[in-house]
């Protein structure tokens, strides 16, 4: 499926794209509150559909979605902050929803914050706000250690804490992520 731009065109996700895939999905987030929200390989969705916007050899929009029978959700979709206001967004998304009606998905959904320009975009894509919760983030030790006193209605997700060395091989039994930090010296 090829659909032109005048500078763009939309294509099928390939493998070989998931390298560009991913920095233009850092660059997309970069002014939004997923800011953070790295990811380092691209999820797959199977069944979905992957779907991106290039310009020359560059990714400049993306639009992943996955399906559960009739329902279909909008896993990610970014436009590069450098090709915003063209439509590209709206493409995609048109070009998703046909594939997922051929799926016979019969809503689709897409869950994301409170950028402006984002919301603006659903909104004028047809999409209504049905429900709404929050994302509490404890960025630094004052957060974290409101965070973690018992709170009624706090729901842990995640947090990023520092530990001793002596603490390093149960820490490593039960949690995923344990890095050791390096400090680096060297006499002058
Ligand atoms: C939201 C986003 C995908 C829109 O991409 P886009 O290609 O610029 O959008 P389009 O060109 O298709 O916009 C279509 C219409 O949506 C509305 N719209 C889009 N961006 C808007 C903005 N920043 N402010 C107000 N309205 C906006 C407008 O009505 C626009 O039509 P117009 O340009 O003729 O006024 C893009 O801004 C983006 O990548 N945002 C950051 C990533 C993100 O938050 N993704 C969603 C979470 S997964």
């Amino acid at each position: 499926m090829n659909i032109d731009g005048a500078d763009w065109l939309i294509r099928d996700y390939r493998p070989a794209d998931e390298g560009a895939w991913l920095r233009c999905r850092v660059l997309g987030f970069l002014d939004t509150s997923y800011y953070d929200d790295v990811l380092v390989s691209k999820p797959r969705h199977a069944p979905g559909v992957g779907l991106v916007a290039t310009a020359g050899d560059d990714i400049v929009g993306l639009c992943d979605a996955s399906i559960d029978e009739a329902s279909a959700t909008i896993e990610t979709i970014v436009v590069h902050p450098d090709f915003r206001r063209r439509g590209i967004a709206h493409a995609l998304v048109q070009h998703t929803c046909e594939r997922l009606q051929r799926a016979a998905a019969t809503t689709v959904d897409a869950w994301t914050r409170e950028d402006p320009g984002t919301l603006a975009w659903y909104q004028a894509e047809g999409f209504s706000a049905v429900f709404r919760y929050l994302h509490v983030y404890a960025s630094t030790p004052q957060e974290m250690e409101r965070a973690t006193t018992p709170r009624p209605g706090l729901m842990p997700r995640n947090g990023h804490f520092h530990a001793w060395e002596s603490e390093e091989a149960i820490l490593r039994e039960r949690f995923d992520r344990v890095y050791g930090c390096n400090r680096f010296m060297k006499a002058i």
